[in-house]
């Protein structure tokens, strides 16, 4: 597949850590140290710090975004946050089917399809979650699996709808062990992920789309993944919570050489 420059982005997924007052503070220490990366720098913080954070990343480039949302548009749902009362609070993108809530939060590629849809109709910009679990890659069935979630995770979105998200590929076995996947097997599986997007959305759709690999995200990896053709930016989790350590991250020289 021939490579088209797609813009290099980096996603900080704060998971359940960083109060209001913390977030603010991030923010105001972040902006200066973000200044001169080429890349596009989004920041999925808790729900609570998503008004803080938007009013903190004003006139910055930084997007501003939430790690979960509600399948419905409102109604009797306690606990659930919709796609509409997300944008209101500040949010521009959604982390949808991280593996954390595929697994502690028993959420299947059904729910993830609807989450998506309704995302969609609200204009929140979707994060797809997809990647296999260790038993899975060891049983031989990454691909059947990546297929599975995306087709099912993915299924009824126009060729439009799918140029208005992105994907991020997170085998399950690097997310939070300190054992990233080499630069040759989240290639491999995320080129994979491109022809399957390309089989049922084209070619065009697939060379456009913007697919990120998360799992283990440090500085001293975060350059050699992004050299990869089809790795286009990194889900950072743990890493990200550290304003100099994520600082450090979306200043790669790989993104400011290779990407400006
Ligand atoms: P990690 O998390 O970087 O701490 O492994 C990544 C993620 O869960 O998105």
């Amino acid at each position: 597949m021939s490579h088209v420059k797609r813009q290099t982005v980096i996603v900080g997924n704060w998971k359940m850590n960083k109060t209001i007052a913390e977030t603010v503070d991030f923010i105001a220490s972040f902006i200066p140290l973000m200044k001169n990366s080429a890349a596009q720098i989004l920041l999925a913080v808790p729900y609570t710090a998503i008004r803080s954070a938007a009013e903190s990343a004003l006139d910055t480039d930084i997007f501003i975004g939430a790690q979960n949302v509600s399948d419905a548009e409102e109604g009797p749902f306690t606990g659930e946050i919709s796609a509409s009362m997300l944008i209101e609070a500040g949010a521009q993108f959604v982390i949808i089917g991280h593996s954390e809530r595929r697994r502690l939060f028993h959420e299947d590629n059904q729910l993830v399809n609807r989450k998506v849809l309704h995302s969609l109709k609200d204009d929140l910009y979707p994060i797809v979650c997809v990647g296999e679990t260790l038993k899975e890659r060891e049983a031989g069935k990454t691909h059947e699996i990546l297929q599975q979630q995306i087709e099912e995770s993915l299924k009824g979105l126009s060729k439009e709808q799918m140029e208005f998200l992105m994907i991020a590929y997170e085998p399950v076995w690097a997310i939070g062990t300190g054992k990233s996947a080499t630069p040759e097997i989240a290639q491999e599986a995320m080129l994979y992920c491109r022809e399957l997007i390309a089989k049922s959305w084209g070619q065009a759709v697939a060379e456009k789309i913007v697919i990120l690999y998360g799992g283990s995200i440090n500085v001293e990896n975060a350059g050699v993944l992004l050299e990869q053709k089809d790795i286009d930016g990194l889900l950072v989790g743990g890493a990200s919570l550290n304003v100099e350590t994520f600082g450090q991250i979306v200043n790669n020289q790989k993104i400011n050489i290779v990407r400006k």
